[in-house]
């Protein structure tokens, strides 16, 4: 069942080929996913992360071909949200008294999750555990992403266990970086990054700054999700780096939803006069109301700067864009311009809160934005071109 990574270490996760949204319907998962769990047999035998609790009969089930449950000596838990701790109940019915390793977020989060006192030990950064030729050493990565996370480094191995960071929502059958889809492989890395990191870009820069300085060796990442990264595993690390310091291209994004299509001619017009403005900028158009929430969010995290429209409705503005709006505000991306637009026959008053939610949400917003009444014709058309190339001048080339 398992994979052998090296002769100490295997993998014994599952790959969900049918995962299609993650944390509800919170996140796309197009190519799948995995919850990658890990098993150490030194002089001690230690079992990292488990799986999604819906695979936790199929997990343990697996686990015992491969070894016999008692003589798992330790289980470290990296991170305790269900996707990675959902197996525990089962795992623990055979094995009750086996210490669970973790941070003391992590035991606290266990607990709540599951209303169980098991054999906690809570550990610390640099705190050590001795498994025989190997060494454990555990750094705690609080808010990478939630309280409880950490990362447990194994010597000799030179292996890294970093759970949620690193990871994609990526289903792959050969486990590997370099045997997968590079193009693919990117995106999902890209997605899970814009999409779970962006709030933490801060203490991502931070604790990779601390555990570069370690100057460990480094032979592979082994993630809780996707790829565990062998081919030059410091890749990802310096792309982290590149991400979380405020990451943009030069690439302009119009997001919009529309009713009877003016407020679509609107975007189209204004893009028309963005590339005539600047042939070198990456221009991109998404309906919300059609495209997937978390790929939208993708390409805006790649932008220096969007522009958001919707019509007018009931005095409001679309829900797609409004539900679109509250999770970039929660995503607090940094250091990107942003305006508004849309059309309405009466009252109008989309476009003025669309600049209230975008400034909020931390956008930096130097104009009132642009509203078209009922249906743009060839005059107002020609004036969105130019203000799309006023938008050039507003976002900088
Ligand atoms: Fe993959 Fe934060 O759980």
């Amino acid at each position: 069942m398992g994979k052998k990574l090296t002769d100490k270490v295997t993998w014994v996760g599952k790959i969900d080929w049918e995962l299609k949204s993650f944390h509800g319907n919170e996140y796309s998962t197009s190519r799948g996913s995995s919850y990658n769990s890990y098993l150490i047999r030194d002089e001690k035998v230690v079992l990292i992360d488990t799986v999604w609790q819906p695979y936790d009969k199929e997990f343990v089930s697996r686990l015992k071909k491969e070894i016999d449950l008692k003589s798992i000596d330790y289980i470290i838990m990296n991170h305790n949200e269900i996707d990675h701790s959902g197996a525990l109940v089962e795992l623990m019915r055979e094995i009750p008294d086996t210490p669970i390793y973790c941070t003391k977020n992590g035991a606290k989060i266990i607990k709540g999750h599951y209303h169980q006192d098991w054999n906690f030990v809570t550990v610390k950064t640099g705190d050590t555990l001795d498994i025989g030729e190997s060494k454990l050493v555990f750094v705690e990565a609080p808010m990478l992403h939630w309280p409880d996370s950490m990362f447990t480094y194994m010597t000799g191995e030179n292996i890294l266990f970093s759970n949620d960071a690193f990871g994609q929502h990526y289903a792959t059958e050969s486990l590997y970086n370099d045997a997968a889809d590079e193009a693919e492989l990117y995106q999902e890395a890209i997605k899970y990054y814009a999409n779970i990191l962006t709030p933490f870009s801060k203490f991502v820069t931070k604790k990779i700054g601390e555990v570069l300085s370690l100057k460990l060796p480094l032979s592979m990442i082994c993630t809780s999700h996707g790829v565990i990264w062998k081919d030059n595993p410091a890749q990802i690390i310096e792309q982290y780096l590149i991400w979380a310091d405020d990451y943009q291209e030069n690439q302009i994004t119009l997001v919009y939803d529309t009713m009877w299509n003016s407020t679509r001619k609107m975007a189209e017009a204004i893009a028309s006069g963005i590339e005539e403005a600047d042939p070198n900028v990456t221009v991109k158009l998404f309906n919300t109301s059609k495209e997937d929430k978390n790929d939208v969010i993708t390409e805006i995290f790649k932008s220096k700067g969007i522009l958001v429209g919707s019509p007018t409705i009931n005095g409001g503005h679309s829900y797609s864009i409004a539900g679109l709006l509250e999770m970039v505000a929660g995503l607090k991306m940094k250091n990107k311009k942003a305006a508004a637009f849309g059309s309405y026959g009466w009252g109008g008053e989309a476009v003025k809160q669309l600049t209230e939610k975008l400034k909020n949400a931390g956008f930096e917003v130097e104009d009132d934005g642009v509203r078209t009444m009922w249906v743009p014709d060839c005059q107002e058309l020609d004036s969105l071109k130019e203000y799309g190339k006023r938008i050039v001048e507003l976002f900088g080339k």
